[in-house]
C-alpha cells in the first residue's frame, strides 16, 4: 500500500546555521515521539550535506529542491543530481511551480531532470498543479495532465519511485488552501490519470500530496481523504512545531 507522507520544502529560507539548528530540533522532538507517517525535509543544497549526517535516516529522510538537467560540466552555478545524492540526500522536489514560473522550467527540461535523479537513486517529488486563471477556467485537470508527461515517459518501475505532489500554485504561501473536497476532487483525477497510464496497482501504490497552505489546523481534514496521502509543506515547514502539528494529523 502507498505510503502517507509529509515532505517539507524550506525553500529560500534559514542560513547554514540556522538550517542545522531545525533539522537539530525536528530529530529531536521525531526521535522523542514517532511519527506515524514518512518525514521529509527538502533543503538548499548547502544545507544537504550538514543536514544528513545529523537526522535518524530511519525518521526523516533528506532531500534536494531541485537538481540540473544536465550530467555534469560546464553550468556554472548548477548542481547535478549525483552531487545531491553524494550528499546522503534521498529525494528531490521537480517541478515546483515557482521553478516553471520564475526559471522557466518545460516540461522537457524536466523530464531530463526526472530521469537524472533516478538514475543517481534520488526520488522525485514531482510537483502539479494549476494558477487561478486555469482554475477558473476549469481547466485544472488537463493543466495537471499536461504536467504530467515529464514523468509518464518513465517506465512503470521508475514511476513507482516517484511521489507526486499537487499544489494549486493560488493557494501556494496565500494562506488561501484548497478545500479538502477540491483537493480529493483533483488527486482522485490525478490517480486515475496514473491508472490509465501505468495500472490500477501501480495507481493505487502512487502517493500523492497536497501542498498550498497547509497548516496543523487544516491538515487533518485534507489527510482525512483518501486520496491524499499526505502534504508538501512551505511555511509551516520553518518551525519544527508546526511542521510537527502536520505530522500528528496522521
Ligand atoms: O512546496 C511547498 C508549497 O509551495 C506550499 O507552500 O505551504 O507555504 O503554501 P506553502
Amino acid at each position: 500500500m502507498r505510503k502517507n507522507i509529509v515532505a517539507g520544502n524550506w525553500k529560500m529560507n534559514k542560513n547554514l546555521q540556522e538550517g542545522i539548528a531545525l533539522a537539530k530540533e525536528l530529530n529531536e522532538v521525531l526521535t522523542a515521539d514517532k511519527p506515524n507517517c514518512d518525514v521529509i525535509i527538502c533543503t538548499p543544497f548547502i544545507h544537504l550535506a550538514s543536514v544528513t549526517p545529523i537526522v535518524d535516516k530511519n525518521i526523516i529522510g533528506v532531500g534536494a529542491e531541485n537538481c540540473a538537467d544536465k550530467v555534469s560540466g560546464a553550468y556554472t552555478g548548477e548542481v547535478s543530481a549525483e552531487m545531491v545524492a553524494s550528499t546522503g540526500a534521498q529525494y528531490v522536489i521537480l517541478g515546483h511551480s515557482e521553478r516553471r514560473a520564475y526559471y522557466h522550467e518545460t516540461v522537457e527540461i524536466l523530464t531530463e531532470k526526472v530521469k537524472l535523479a533516478l538514475a543517481n537513486n534520488l526520488k522525485p517529488i514531482f510537483c502539479i498543479g494549476e494558477v487561478l486563471e486555469e482554475r477558473e477556467a476549469n481547466k485544472q485537470n488537463e493543466v495537471v495532465e499536461a504536467q504530467l508527461a515529464s514523468v509518464f515517459s518513465l517506465s512503470a518501475e521508475d514511476f513507482g519511485k516517484v511521489i507526486l505532489a499537487y499544489e494549486p500554485v493560488w493557494a501556494i504561501g496565500t494562506g488561501k488552501t484548497a478545500t479538502p473536497e477540491q483537493a480529493e476532487e483533483i488527486h482522485a483525477h490525478i490517480r486515475s490519470l496514473v491508472a490509465a497510464k501505468y495500472g490500477q496497482e501501480v495507481a493505487e501504490n502512487t502517493s500523492i500530496l497536497y501542498g498550498g497552505s497547509c497548516k496543523p489546523s487544516n491538515a487533518k481534514e485534507l489527510f482525512a481523504k483518501p486520496d491524499v496521502d499526505g502534504g508538501l509543506i512551505g511555511g509551516a515547514a520553518l518551525k519544527a512545531a508546526d511542521f510537527k502539528g502536520i505530522i500528528d494529523a496522521f
